[in-house]
C-alpha cells in the first residue's frame, strides 16, 4: 500500500508509521488522517505486529491540524460533518502505539501523540497547545488527555496561554515517559515496541486496556477490573511459559496462546 502523506514500514514485530507531510510541518489534513487510520488499523488486524511506532520529521512530530484545510470551515458544516469526530479512531487502537516525538508537537500534533499509549521525546521536542492564538480551543482531546497527564495547573497554562513546553518541562509534568538525543529518536522507539512486541499478546493488551481504565472507572472498580484480567490470565500457556522459564533461569518463548 502506498500512501501520500505518511510512510509505512514493518521493522520485525514493529509497526513504523512516519507521517510525511514536511512542506507543511506534518500539519493533520484529513487525507493523512484517514491514510494514519488506515495503516493503524492494518496493522491491528497484522497478527505479525505487536506494537507500533507513529514518527514525525526532525523539525516537527506535527506542527497541528491543518489551518489552511479548517479555515473556511463554518459551524454548521463542521457539526454537521462531526468535523474531526472519526479522528478520535486511533485511540481505538488495541494495539500498544508509541509516540516517537521530535521538534513541534503542536495542538492536534500534541493531541495525536497523547492519543498513543506513551511519548518518547527527542531533546528537541516541543509541546504545545496553541489553538487559543487561533480563536480556538483544542479540538482532539488536548484539554482533556493534557489535563490527564500534567494536572490542571499546567494544563490550564499551556491552553490558555498557548505557550510551548520543551522535552524536559513535558517529562517532568508527566507528558513524556523519556527524553533521549534526537539521534537516538527512531532507534529508542522502535527497541521499545520490539520489546513490547517481544512480550505474550495477551498480557500486553490487557495491561494497555487496564491502564486505560484507569482514567474512566473509580479505584475500586479499576482495581476490580485489573484483577479479574490478572486472574485470566492465568488461562494462558504463555503464563505457564513465562513462569517455568524463569524457574528454569531460561528466556521465555511466547506463542501468544
Ligand atoms: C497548516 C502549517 C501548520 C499548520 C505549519 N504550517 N503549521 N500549515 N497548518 N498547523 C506550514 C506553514 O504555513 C508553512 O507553510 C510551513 O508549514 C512551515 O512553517 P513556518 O511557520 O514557516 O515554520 P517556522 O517559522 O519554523 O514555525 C514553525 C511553527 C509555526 C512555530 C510550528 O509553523 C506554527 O506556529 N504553526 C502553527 C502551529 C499551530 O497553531 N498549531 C495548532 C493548529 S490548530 P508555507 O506554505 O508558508 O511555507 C489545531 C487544532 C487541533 O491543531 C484540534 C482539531 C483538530
Amino acid at each position: 500500500m502506498t500512501y501520500e502523506t505518511i510512510k509505512v514500514e514493518t521493522r520485525g514485530g514493529v509497526g513504523l508509521v512516519t507521517l510525511d507531510r514536511p512542506k507543511a510541518l506534518n500539519a493533520l489534513n484529513s487525507t493523512l488522517m484517514a491514510e494514519l487510520l488506515e495503516a493503524l488499523q492494518a496493522f491491528d488486524r497484522d497478527a505479525k505486529i505487536g506494537a507500533v511506532v507513529i514518527t514525525g520529521s526532525a523539525k516537527a512530530f506535527a506542527a497541528g491540524a491543518d489551518i489552511k484545510e479548517m479555515q473556511a470551515l463554518d459551524f454548521v458544516d463542521a457539526y454537521m460533518r462531526d468535523f474531526i469526530g472519526g479522528w478520535n479512531d486511533v485511540s481505538t487502537v488495541r494495539k500498544p502505539m508509541i509516540a516517537a516525538v521530535a521538534g513541534y508537537a503542536l495542538g492536534g500534533g500534541c493531541e495525536l501523540a497523547m492519543m498513543c499509549d506513551f511519548i518518547i521525546a527527542a531533546d528537541t521536542a516541543r509541546f504545545g497547545q496553541p489553538e487559543i492564538t487561533l480563536g480556538t480551543i483544542p479540538g482532539m482531546g488536548g484539554t482533556q488527555r493534557l489535563t490527564r497527564a500534567v494536572g490542571k495547573a499546567k494544563a490550564m497554562d499551556l491552553c490558555l496561554t498557548g505557550r510551548m513546553m520543551d522535552a524536559e518541562e513535558a517529562e517532568r509534568a508527566g507528558l513524556v515517559a523519556r527524553i533521549v538525543p534526537a539521534n537516538e529518536l527512531i532507534e529508542t522507539a522502535i527497541k521499545a515496541a520490539e520489546t513490547i512486541a517481544g512480550f505474550s499478546q495477551p498480557s500486553v493488551r490487557m495491561a494497555k486496556e487496564s491502564v486505560d481504565r484507569a482514567f474512566e472507572l473509580t479505584l475500586a472498580e479499576g482495581i476490580l477490573f485489573e484483577r479479574r484480567l490478572f486472574h485470566s490470565l492465568f488461562a494462558t500457556e504463555d503464563q505457564k511459559e513465562g513462569m517455568t522459564a524463569f524457574s528454569e533461569k531460561r528466556k521465555a518463548q511466547f506463542k501468544n496462546r
